[in-house]
């Protein structure tokens, strides 16, 4: 098959599931909890979502640059952090660095990647990088990542805040990690999803604090899905607001992650940035997230199916189709800008 024709990311995941092993796919795509209820309702909020468009504006041309803290890019999606891609591709994070390199679009590294961050840094040196982690225990560790990911060039950090263990998923898969820690701080090697794990339940907004103070770089808090948090984060300085649930992955029955958007982006107030990702499938996704609100909307699992099922260009494919469906949903919605698009373009289904 020839993955520049594929046409969706459904059909790009199809593709992946043939090529992923069972434990690979299992780690991928599941979420947690018994019912997997949060994974599937992310998906299923978009579709309560219609759109009301507007005619006769001139979409001749649509430009999707944007920027986001204050870095240009040329889509208003980006890349979600997501665990260990060499399951995926041996080629793992790298392609995926290469392939947002491609399209000028951002991208999040993970701290538990396949290859070091230094690595990933330079197999796409002069696109928009960010680097996600932990507060660790001990703090020291999360302090060493931040520096390299400075010295490394990238451009923000995202703290991950709703990671305080790892719940319960419904699925037995192994893995093993990593590469990013020096075996000194973290005692050596350790497996996730077997006993021990890296992470700390006794975070709190303290850290954020702390954070501030050791690095000059915007500081974004991944997995906030109320205002009552969101206020919170704006009154201890934060750059960015990701709105996230994991993608289904942390508490099963949490709210749908778009559906947490609208309330968060009017009690933030325009104080600083708000991002959502979470059952992004498809370029009108992208066009409601951005009416409810987003300044910029991520996709996870997406980008790992386009790089198992053709490495680089299959990531690249994936950013494309959805680059492509949000140009289109933009002409038919009437706009011809990323401001073009009002929170007026959509309405919810809903028994209000
Ligand atoms: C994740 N996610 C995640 N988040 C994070 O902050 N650090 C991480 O290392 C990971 N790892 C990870 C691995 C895998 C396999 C998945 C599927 C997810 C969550 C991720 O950043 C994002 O919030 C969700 O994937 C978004 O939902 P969709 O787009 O996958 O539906």
């Amino acid at each position: 098959f020839d993955v520049d024709k594929v046409q969706s990311v459904r059909e790009i995941r199809e593709i992946a599931e043939n090529k992923l092993s069972q434990n690979a796919s299992l780690y991928y795509n599941c979420g947690s909890g018994l019912h997997e209820q949060t994974l599937l309702d992310n998906e299923l909020a978009f579709k309560q979502y219609r759109f009301r468009p507007r005619v006769l504006r001139d979409v001749a041309v649509r430009d999707m640059t944007t920027s986001v803290l204050a870095s240009k890019v040329d889509l208003p999606f980006g890349i979600s952090p997501t665990a260990l891609h060499k399951y995926a591709h041996d080629d793992a994070e790298p392609a995926v660095a290469s392939a947002a390199r491609h399209l000028n679009a951002l991208l999040v590294c993970s701290t538990f990647s396949s290859k070091s961050l230094e690595e990933i840094a330079e197999s796409a040196p002069k696109s928009i990088k960010w680097f996600q982690t932990y507060i660790f225990e001990p703090r020291d560790i999360t302090l060493n990542l931040v520096k390299r990911a400075e010295k490394a060039g990238f451009k923000a950090i995202v703290i991950t805040v709703d990671h305080p263990l790892t719940p319960k998923r419904p699925y037995k898969y192994k893995y093993t990690v990593l590469n990013n820690f020096l075996p000194e701080l973290f005692f050596g090697n350790f497996g996730m999803g077997d006993d021990t794990e890296p992470f700390n339940a006794s975070v709190t907004w303290d850290d954020i604090d702390w954070l501030r103070g050791v690095t000059a770089l915007p500081i974004v808090v991944k997995g906030v899905l109320t205002p009552d948090d969101a206020v919170i984060a704006v009154q201890h300085g934060v750059h960015g607001i990701w709105v996230s649930n994991h993608g289904g992955r942390q508490l099963d029955g949490a709210i749908a992650s778009v559906d947490a958007l609208p309330d968060i982006v009017a009690a933030v107030e325009g104080h600083c940035e708000v991002y959502v990702d979470g059952g992004v499938r498809h370029g009108y996704d992208v066009l409601k997230a951005l009416a409810l609100g987003a300044n910029m909307v991520f996709i996870g699992r997406p980008p790992i199916w386009g790089l198992a099922a053709g490495g680089e260009r299959g990531v690249r494919r994936v950013l494309e189709i959805l680059r492509d469906e949000l140009s289109e949903g933009m002409a038919l919605t009437g706009c011809a800008e990323l401001s073009d698009i009002s929170k007026e373009m959509v309405v919810k289904k809903t028994y209000r």
